[in-house]
């Protein structure tokens, strides 16, 4: 791990990977949800907006799935003409998020023009505002591994599965020691996809999160204050949240 506090602040090179090349199972619906407006623009147009428009990101690579380029030219005929600028041709994603976010690594080194320092975020959650990428870029430029999370209010408990619907309760770890994680996670890019190729190499697959792959990886991983407001919109009421949200505020589009 090699953290980047010795390189001036506007010397390093951030770019960010936006995984939106998943199918929606749990929404349902013909269209996946990142393709689905919300007042008036899709989610996917949104997330891409809130980062574009952020000064500390240079660059953002997309992940889509193979079949959806029509969809994503839609999203992009809404995005702001100056912040399409920042956009990299998207790149097709995989069966699984980590085969993903591998994709969108792989093609910024391909690009001849590798970042410093990598964020990596779900297209799902378009709420994602200017102070939380701030502290994703400072802490991943502090601790080269960090990711945004949130206390939680339920108690959490580990079960393991004994029957449809019922679980055996292993343990309740303290939920004071518990965070809900979230995107954008930050990483210095060399070391992430060293991680991503090492998990490749071994047959592993399945991390729902990168933090999750780099603890794997052997690297230390820290948790930053995430964002309540940043949810990522995974069942139908998140859609209907969404479009009220984005809708109800005087900046709506
Ligand atoms: N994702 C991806 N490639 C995959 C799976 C997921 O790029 N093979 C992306 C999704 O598009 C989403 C983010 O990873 O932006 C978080 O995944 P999730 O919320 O689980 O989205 P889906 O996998 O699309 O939804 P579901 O699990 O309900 O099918
Ligand atoms: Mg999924």
């Amino acid at each position: 791990q090699r953290p980047l506090m010795t390189e001036p602040a506007a010397r390093l090179l951030t770019a960010a990977v936006v995984v939106a090349a998943g199918k929606g199972l749990r929404i349902g619906g013909d269209l996946p949800k990142q393709y689905r407006r919300v007042g008036g623009r899709a989610v996917l147009t949104r997330t891409l907006a809130a980062l574009a428009s952020h000064p500390g990101i240079d660059r953002i690579q997309p992940v889509i799935a193979p079949d959806a380029t029509d969809f994503y030219r839609e999203c992009l005929a809404d995005l702001e003409p100056d912040l399409g600028k920042k956009l990299s041709e998207p790149v097709a994603g995989g069966a699984t998020r980590q085969q993903s976010v591998r994709a969108g690594l792989e093609a910024l080194a391909a690009s001849g023009a590798a970042p410093d320092l990598v964020l990596v975020h779900d297209a799902a959650r378009p709420y994602v505002a200017t102070d939380l990428i701030d502290r994703a870029i400072q802490a991943g430029r502090e601790h080269g591994a960090a990711v945004p999370g949130v206390a939680v209010s339920d108690t959490i408990k580990l079960v393991e599965p004994i029957a449809p619907g019922i679980g055996r309760v292993h343990e309740t770890p303290a939920r004071e020691s518990l965070r809900a994680v979230q995107t954008p996670q930050a990483f210095v890019y060399a070391t992430l996809i060293d991680a991503h190729r090492r998990a490749v190499a071994e047959g592993r697959d399945g991390f729902t999160d990168d933090g999750a792959l780099a603890e794997w990886a052997g690297l230390s991983v820290v948790v930053f204050e995430g964002d309540a407001a940043n949810r990522k919109i995974t069942q139908p009421s998140d859609l209907i949240d969404a479009d009220r949200t984005f809708s109800g505020g005087a900046d709506a589009v």
